[in-house]
């Protein structure tokens, strides 16, 4: 097991998720179907359901990617709400804006989920998916969701919890070994299918998120797991 220090090689984690997340725009969703056997879809879906969303909503989407959850509320919800997806690779950005170009209530940002570009209290429910983990602040990046979120609103997580037991032992298992080996496969590189489970190593399990979540001032804090807790959403109440 390589160690996450080792992994960014003396470059900061913003620059090196930066230029990782540039080189593997394209193969980015290929890659998610095959490591999760298209899964990802299901549960982002499910994820989307779980919040009370209605029409009119003003919605973020921080470290959008290739926008899956702004298409995913825009399937649902189609131009009666207003989605902004934010993020900092333009190549990741450029595949988001092209799936998404049917929504003209849909736009996308290139932004850093550290320094957001909005007012306070604007947004009425803002999502990360898959995004906290790639922070160089974590707690930093949760207080700039918070901020640019209505009180009453809602900041929406999603990203690799911590199975336990037996399972969490199969999980590391397919994770450590198996994962980087399908990214060696299809994407022509094991690096950053290395990446992804050395960052998850010093990422928060699902009960330590939603007691950071609770530190940092949100008032109702729930936790939903998916695949016994490999995947875990956080809704957390401004
Ligand atoms: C694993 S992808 C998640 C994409 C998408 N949300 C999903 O669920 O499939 C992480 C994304 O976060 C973006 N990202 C990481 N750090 C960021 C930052 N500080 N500011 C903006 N975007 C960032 C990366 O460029 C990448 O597109």
């Amino acid at each position: 097991m390589k160690n996450l220090k080792k992994i960014l090689n003396n470059k900061s984690k913003s620059e090196y998720v930066h230029e990782m997340f540039d080189k593997l725009a394209v193969d980015y969703d290929l890659m998610n179907n095959i490591i999760s056997f298209g899964r990802h879809k299901f549960v982002k879906k499910q994820v989307i359901k779980n919040v009370p969303l209605r029409d009119g909503m003003n919605i973020l989407d921080v470290c959008t990617g290739t926008g899956d959850i702004p298409l995913f509320i825009a399937k649902k919800f189609g131009n009666s709400v207003k989605i902004t997806g934010v993020d900092f690779s333009e190549k990741m950005l450029e595949i988001a804006r092209k799936r998404n170009d049917r929504y003209n209530k849909t736009e996308f940002i290139n932004a850093d989920a550290l320094n957001l570009p909005f007012e306070d209290n604007y947004f009425d429910a803002v999502f990360i998916s898959f995004g906290l983990r790639n922070l160089a602040d974590l707690r930093k990046g949760i207080l700039e969701l918070q901020r640019v979120t209505k009180k009453g609103g809602y900041v929406v997580n999603l990203d690799m919890g911590k199975p336990k037991g037996i399972l969490g032992y199969i999980f590391r298992l397919y994770f450590f070994g198996l994962v980087p080996l399908l990214g060696k496969l299809f994407h022509g590189s094991a690096e950053p299918y290395s990446y992804l489970p050395e960052s998850c190593e010093s990422f928060p399990d699902q009960e330590e998120l939603v007691r950071i979540f609770h530190e940092l001032g949100f008032d109702e804090v729930k936790n939903y797991n998916f695949a016994f807790g490999a995947l875990a959403q956080q809704i957390a109440r401004v």
